[in-house]
């Protein structure tokens, strides 16, 4: 018998990778998503490549009642993965309420539940946005947080603030959040991948549909940063193996043995690359030129980061395997495919 696992927003982005991840190690995913960012299409991508369609329940994780049913239906959850969250920056500046009672309802719905319920173990997805732009590079865990600088940002450090304080309360339930830095790539299937809604607002998406011919020019935001060519520098990891770091820190928590337990830990390469080198590596895996101008600064930017990541491979003994051109690569097959259908 498989072990079964929550995956909350499991047909978005990260989620579905995870799905993979899980069932690649013999647990069993129940995916809760109510396709506000997301298509039903991923299920059939998954199919491709579990071999059967992964159980799900299509609802929204802040209806405390449905979610309730979810639990009981499902007994012997070991754990829950919570991804579900609205995640655009710009959009939460503009419609912040939505994103308060999204991102910090669905964690209050499900904390409640899993207390109720007696589920344990909780991976929470966090953001390397809670730092800002550190002082110090690379940031480690113990890195100062900065004040957020949108409603979004915020509510990931809201969301942490409410672990910490359940961990002080003595609650049975044991948490990790993960600071995710920039996911990119795509499963190597290419059956599924990011699914970026209108113009998309991240880099890689941006530079695999203009390379695609579905957007004319990309814009390179700003090249007189305080970096070595000038663009601004990030901490790019491969999808897949962000997903396999969940199934390292469910194991992990699985295995804690004090009752209560909160704790961070960054998911990072460990290695910066600035835009221009992220092009650089894209022409060269696709063979595409790319037509890019460079342009303004885009406000809200921090100029560089990435992460230290000695607590991921010390504590979880997790280490991403994939460079930036296995992510490139596997990001230009998805939007291949995409652009056939
Ligand atoms: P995504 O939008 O692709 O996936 C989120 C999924 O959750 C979607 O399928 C959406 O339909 C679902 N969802 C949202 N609200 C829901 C609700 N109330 N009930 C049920 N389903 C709901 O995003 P992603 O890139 O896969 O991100 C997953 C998580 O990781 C989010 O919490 C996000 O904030 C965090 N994160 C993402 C990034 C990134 O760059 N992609 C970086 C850091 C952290
Ligand atoms: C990467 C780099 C841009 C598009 C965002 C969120 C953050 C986190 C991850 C969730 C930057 C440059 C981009 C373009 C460009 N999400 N760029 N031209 O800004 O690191 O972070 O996603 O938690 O909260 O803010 O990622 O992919 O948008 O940008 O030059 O058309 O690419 O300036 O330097 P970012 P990104």
């Amino acid at each position: 018998m498989r072990r079964k696992i929550l995956v909350t927003g499991g047909a978005g982005y990260i989620g579905s990778h995870t799905v993979v991840a899980l069932h690649n190690t013999g647990y069993e995913a129940v995916i809760v998503d109510n396709f506000a960012n997301s298509s039903k299409s991923v299920l059939d991508g998954l199919e491709g490549i579990i071999g059967r369609r992964p159980k799900l329940y299509e609802l929204d994780c802040t209806d405390r009642k449905a979610m309730r049913e979810v639990f009981q239906k499902e007994k012997g959850l070991q754990g829950v993965i919570h991804f579900a969250a609205f995640k655009a920056v710009g959009e939460s500046v503009n419609e912040p309420l939505k994103y308060y009672q999204n991102n910090l309802g669905s964690l209050l719905v499900l904390l409640e539940l899993m207390e109720e319920e007696g589920v344990k173990n909780l991976v929470f997805s966090s953001s390397c946005t809670v730092y800002g732009q550190p002082e110090k590079l690379p940031v480690t865990e113990e890195t100062p947080t900065q004040p957020a600088t949108s409603p979004y940002g915020r509510t990931k450090q809201m969301c942490e603030d409410i672990l910490s304080d359940l961990r002080k309360s003595k609650s049975p339930v044991r948490s990790l959040a993960l600071r995710y830095f920039n996911p990119i790539g795509a499963h190597e299937s290419g059956l599924i991948g990011e699914l970026p809604n209108g113009v998309p607002n991240n880099l890689i998406p941006f530079v695999t549909q203009t390379a695609a011919g579905i957007r004319e020019q990309i814009t390179v935001f700003g090249d007189n940063y305080n970096t070595p060519d000038g663009t601004c520098i990030r901490d790019y990891i491969h999808v897949m193996d962000l997903a396999d770091a969940h199934i390292k820190a469910f194991e992990y928590l699985d295995k804690v043995s004090e009752e209560s337990f909160y704790d961070t830990v960054n998911v990072g390469t460990g290695k910066g690359n600035s835009v221009l080198e992220v092009i650089q590596a894209f022409e060269k895996v696709s063979g595409e030129k790319l037509n890019y101008k460079i342009g303004d600064r885009r406000s809200g930017d921090i100029e560089k980061v990435w992460a230290n990541v000695d607590k991921a491979n010390q504590v979880l003994n997790w280490q991403a395997k994939h460079d930036i051109e296995k992510s490139l690569d596997d990001a230009w097959r998805w939007q291949q495919q995409l652009s056939k259908k």
